[in-house]
């Protein structure tokens, strides 16, 4: 290639102008070859992830930089759009040297000779404090939604206390008083349900702690979906049912999906939330939420969510991804909910898309399934 002179720089040959950027540049930058070895990084790749020396990287996969956090089919969306000759964006999380993470957004583009692909160049911008700012949100959101949270857990705790507190005096009567004949039938029902009672109300408490504990945000999991669905209602249903709305269910079994449970629970919590809202409004009579989850037969769960609300009016259904975007009243909604929800399942691999059809709005949640043979299945 010769050596193009630019005015203001007249005495630097560009290829050393090129060399100085790019060794210099604050975004770590790297080039690999066609199977992904790494042939060049620059400064900031080793700062980034905390490589004393390119000795240590050059000549290794970018696979040392793989994060476990990571879904195996956002590499492998990553690698067939390259492999293709695209370019691909987006958030991911990369692991360190030390196995720190590191949360970059991330641009890959293919390097070609006469048309020829003969490598890759990847940028990576540091999205530590962006991350950080997310995790804010995201636990302020969680908060508010276990603000309206409160109404169902008073309903959780007080069925339970009541029937407690009349078997207990029951088992006293008969036990300590001898007020009435004892019947040891109903004396035993009476033991298992105070029992069953207990361990209801410490079923919701153990959940209601996981889903105020920030780092509960980081977990991950593998569970099936109708699992999930089921943990995400314990608070919620009481509270839907009160109001008249009937909750419907389709859940194909085994769907195993890897998450973050708690997350994602907030993801199906803030939908219901939503519902209940536009429900406000409408008849008391025929209000349902259905919720069927099914295999896509391309590797992903679809979790389709729907409710009968009145429907989403087309100038909503545009803009009701975005941050900040409420019709509610001030003080009643942030309109942060479907953002979070939206950027959650992304951060999963998977995608939350929105519908309107007569009166009936429907969510779409898809999520990656767990293959068969890498399912391994883990305590929650
Ligand atoms: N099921 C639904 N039916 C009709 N409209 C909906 C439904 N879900 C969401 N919307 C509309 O989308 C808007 C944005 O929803 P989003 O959950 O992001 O924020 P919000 O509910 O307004 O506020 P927050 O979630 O912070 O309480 C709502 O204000 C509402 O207009
Ligand atoms: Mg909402």
């Amino acid at each position: 290639m010769r050596a193009t002179v630019l005015p203001e720089t007249r005495n630097i040959p560009i290829d050393s102008l090129l060399d100085k950027a790019f060794t210099q540049s604050d975004y770590a930058v790297n080039v690999t070859d066609t199977k992904g070895v790494l042939l060049k990084v620059n400064q900031a790749y080793l700062d980034l992830y905390k490589f004393g020396h390119e000795d240590e990287v050059l000549g290794r996969t970018q696979r040392i930089i793989r994060s476990p956090r990571t879904h195996d089919s956002v590499y492998k969306d990553m690698w067939s759009t390259i492999s293709a000759g695209g370019t691909w964006r987006g958030n991911l999380t990369n692991m360190a040297k030390d196995g720190s993470e590191v949360f970059v957004h991330l641009t890959i583009s293919p390097v070609r000779e006469k048309g020829r692909l003969i490598g890759f160049m990847g940028f990576s911008l540091d999205r530590a404090q962006q991350v950080l700012l997310e995790r804010e949100l995201f636990h302020a959101n969680k908060l508010m939604i276990l603000g309206t949270l409160g109404a169902g857990l008073a309903h959780e705790l007080n069925n339970p206390l009541a029937s407690i507190l009349l078997d207990a005096e029951y088992l006293r009567d008969v036990l300590v008083d001898g007020a009435r004949p004892i019947d040891r039938d109903t004396a035993a029902q009476a033991a298992r349900s105070v029992i069953s009672g207990v361990e209801r109300m410490k079923k919701v408490l153990e959940h209601l702690l996981l889903y105020s504990r920030k780092e509960g945000a980081q977990k991950h999991s593998t569970l099936p979906l109708d699992q999930l669905v089921e943990g995400s209602l314990l608070f919620m249903e009481k509270q839907l049912r009160s109001r008249g709305i009937a909750l419907e269910f389709d859940l194909e079994r085994n769907l195993f999906i890897s998450c973050n449970r708690t997350q994602l629970e907030s993801v199906i919590h803030n939908l219901l939330g939503n519902s209940r809202d536009a429900f406000e409004d409408r008849p008391a009579e025929g209000r349902v939420i259905r919720l069927k989850a099914r295999s896509d037969g391309t590797g992903f769960a679809v979790l389709e969510y729907q409710d009968n609300a009145g429907g989403i009016p087309k100038h909503v259904l545009g803009r009701i991804f975005e941050p900040f975007f409420t019709t509610k009243q001030e003080g009643e909604g942030t309109g942060l909910g479907l953002a979070i929800c939206r950027k959650i399942v992304a951060e999963h691999g998977g995608t939350l898309q929105c519908a309107s059809e007569g009166d009936r709005a429907i969510f779409l949640l898809r999520l990656p399934l767990i293959r068969q043979e890498s399912r391994e299945i883990l305590p929650d």
